[in-house]
């Protein structure tokens, strides 16, 4: 969603008649797009705040801006904390951009905007500037009416607003007529979707909706919410084969005594029976989730919880956090009571836990062939990466021209977090 944003950042100065600089260092403007969803985040920002003060000193005209999540929540602070900050703006700001520039450099430097209103405009964006040429992502809705207690993203990006279906139909033609191959949709909580217009589409409909579009070959979204994960969902992916077999489904904590205190609204069996649910859908779907340990309150026995439900589960793979305390938040009041090492050891064994778990899973791929949406290129020896419908990563060595098409590879080796190969065809 970030990344999303980044691009309509981006788009908007691009149309403003802005161009991409070649580096950071040669450029006039640079806008930092940030989050604050743990407080290192927050502290990353002033941190390349710090490295941008000495471009500015070498460079008077240098337009620094700081926008997102952590802007909207520091507000007027940025300018104090960082003097020679320009502009400073909220998330789903990228429309603005451009203004907000120019009121900077005809008011004293400075110009701010940190308004959370209603207004729809930013969810029908029309400047996007995207990095790939095959893999976009497409705004569903914006923002979120849960209260989980650990999460700011309700003060930051405000309540749920969804678009029209016609107008995400009508994005998603567009893109595919230009090319692109695979969308993401996205929502802070993406199965919560409701359809304002008088079509009045289910998000299992909008799917179903966005699969009937030819050419399209694949549909990701992300993040869905296990309250909402309805078997409409299920039977959308069991009928329409450009759903990709992959859902990222954050449980957050693996102990219920845990989960009431996050204000999750299911506890582990309700999880663990919609799980079971994805589970027997027509084909395997790889399951990928959110976990935060050291939640307040959090016991040793809670924790074994959570690596008995990652044991139980078998995720594909997991992306875990220490608990950060955030402003605003229900969950500050709780007593934040273990150290930051205490935190560290758990965070520690989960991922040891779950490497293991990747490990086993990803070594049942040798010999077989896969499809791969070719996007990049490797990290490693070999020449490119793609990633397979159900997420996976797979380097193999191919000649550029494969870049942004589909591929099919023979697996040959793997790791915990990716796999290997030969390209066939
Ligand atoms: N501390 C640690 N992790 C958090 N997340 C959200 N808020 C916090 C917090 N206060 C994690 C959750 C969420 C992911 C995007 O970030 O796991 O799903």
């Amino acid at each position: 969603m970030n990344e999303l944003d980044s691009e309509k950042i981006a788009g908007n100065l691009q149309h403003s008649g802005l161009e991409p600089a070649g580096n950071a260092g040669s450029a006039d403007v640079v806008i930092l797009n940030t989050c604050s969803v743990r407080e290192k985040a927050v502290q990353k920002v002033y941190a390349r705040l710090g490295t941008l003060k000495k471009m500015k000193s070498a460079k008077q005209d240098l337009i620094i801006g700081v926008v997102g999540c952590m802007a909207q929540l520091e507000g007027k602070q940025v300018f104090t904390k960082a003097p020679f900050v320009n502009l400073v703006a909220g998330p789903q700001k990228g429309h603005a951009i451009p203004g907000l520039i120019e009121r900077a450099q005809t008011n004293g430097g400075r110009a701010i905007d940190l308004r959370m209103d209603d207004d729809p405009e930013p969810l029908e964006n029309a400047y996007v500037l995207r990095e790939s040429p095959r893999r976009a992502g497409v705004t569903i809705s914006e923002g979120c009416n849960c209260r989980c207690s650990f999460c700011v993203v309700p003060f930051t990006r405000g309540k749920q607003r969804d678009r029209e279906s016609a107008n995400i139909v009508h994005e998603v033609e567009e893109l595919v007529a230009q090319g692109f191959l695979e969308i993401m949709l996205l929502g802070q909580t993406v199965n919560a979707y409701h359809d304002p217009s008088s079509d009045r589409l289910t998000f299992a409909g909008l799917l179903r909706r966005l699969a009937s579009i030819k050419g399209l070959r694949r549909i990701r979204f992300t993040s869905p919410h296990p309250n909402y994960f309805n078997d409409d969902v299920i039977d959308a992916i069991d009928s329409c084969p450009q759903i990709c077999n992959q859902i990222h489904l954050p449980v957050q904590s693996g102990s219920t005594k845990v989960l009431r205190a996050m204000r999750r609204g299911y506890s582990r069996e309700g999880y663990l029976a919609t799980v079971a649910r994805i589970r027997r859908a027509r084909r395997p779907i790889a399951l990928s989730t959110d976990i935060i340990v050291g939640f307040p309150g959090e016991s040793d026995a809670d924790f074994r919880d959570t690596l008995r439900l990652i044991d139980e589960v078998q995720y594909d793979c997991v992306f875990s956090f220490k608990y950060s305390p955030r402003p605003n938040t229900t969950a500050l009041k709780l007593c934040d009571d273990l150290t930051d090492e205490e935190k560290g050891d758990r965070l520690k064994i989960l991922q040891e836990n779950q490497k293991l778990i990747q490990f086993n899973r990803n070594a049942a791929y040798l010999g077989r062939i896969v499809e791969v949406l070719v996007d990049g290129k490797a990290k490693n020896k070999f020449l490119l990466a793609g990633r397979m419908t159900d997420n996976r990563i797979v380097n193999f060595d191919g000649a550029e021209d494969l870049m942004g098409q589909l591929a099919m590879i023979e697996i040959t080796g793997f790791g915990a977090n990716s796999l290997s190969g030969t390209w066939i065809q």
